[in-house]
């Protein structure tokens, strides 16, 4: 999971999440899961807050579609998918056939096999195949740093005006943190070269989201 306490201090953090809605048995224990069978990348994994979080922005902006870059097991996935409207879709892009098997029995044990669609490969390669034309109400990007930019960039015509655009790991305290100066690994200048880019996009209104490792969420302008 990601350190979230990096940003809160530990006592704000347990209070934090004392006063939230807490992970279901399923999340647990894919979370549990995950450890398990991958003690070295559980890391990847959204924070528990912010699966609430995610779930809860699903459901307040009545999002229908959804796309989601990097599944891993499936942990943001279910939390997003479980937030959309009655019929409502998310296609969620990997390139581990492994780790989505995961994440594919934990869809089915909550009931979204009907709902999630995985697509193994490149994410730009898969949504270079759709039709530039908006089509998604919430997006969320949690994959390789570098090609933030090339994700926005490719998402924001696929979303509906007043749609939502959630990228992960924004303040990228899980790396050291994006106000280092200089920048501990060359992966934290894409993440700063991102936030620059999205504060400077016109086309939303953002901000960024001190939860789990930085949350931006933007809303797309009608
Ligand atoms: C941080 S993890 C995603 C964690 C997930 N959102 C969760 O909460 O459990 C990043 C994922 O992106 C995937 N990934 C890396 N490069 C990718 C690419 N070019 N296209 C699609 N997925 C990619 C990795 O295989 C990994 O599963």
């Amino acid at each position: 999971m990601t350190p979230a306490t990096e940003i809160i201090n530990p006592h704000l953090h347990a209070y934090l999440t004392a006063h939230s809605t807490p992970p279901d048995g399923l999340l647990e224990d894919l979370a549990s899961e995950t450890a398990r069978l991958y003690p070295d990348s559980t890391g990847l994994q959204i924070s528990p807050e912010q699966g609430t979080l995610m779930t809860l922005l699903a459901q307040l902006s009545s999002a229908r579609d959804a796309v989601e870059i990097g599944t891993f097991t499936g942990y943001s996935s279910v939390c997003i998918a479980r937030g959309l409207l009655p019929g409502g879709t998310l296609l969620t892009c990997d390139v581990s056939e492994e780790w989505v098997s995961v994440a594919q029995r934990y869809w089915e044990r909550a009931g979204l096999s009907d709902t999630v669609t995985p697509r193994l490969g490149p994410a730009l390669d898969t949504l270079a195949e759709l039709p530039e034309e908006p089509r998604f109400d919430l997006a969320f990007v949690d994959a390789d740093k570098e090609r933030y930019v090339d994700y926005w960039e490719a998402l924001l015509p696929r979303l509906r005006p007043g749609g939502a655009l959630l990228v992960d790991n924004a303040l990228a305290v899980s790396q050291g943190s994006v106000t280092d100066d200089p920048l501990p690994t060359p992966a934290l200048r894409y993440i700063r070269d991102f936030n620059d880019h999205a504060a400077a996009d016109g086309r939303v209104d953002v901000v960024v989201v001190p939860i789990g490792d930085g949350l931006t969420l933007a809303r797309k302008r009608p």
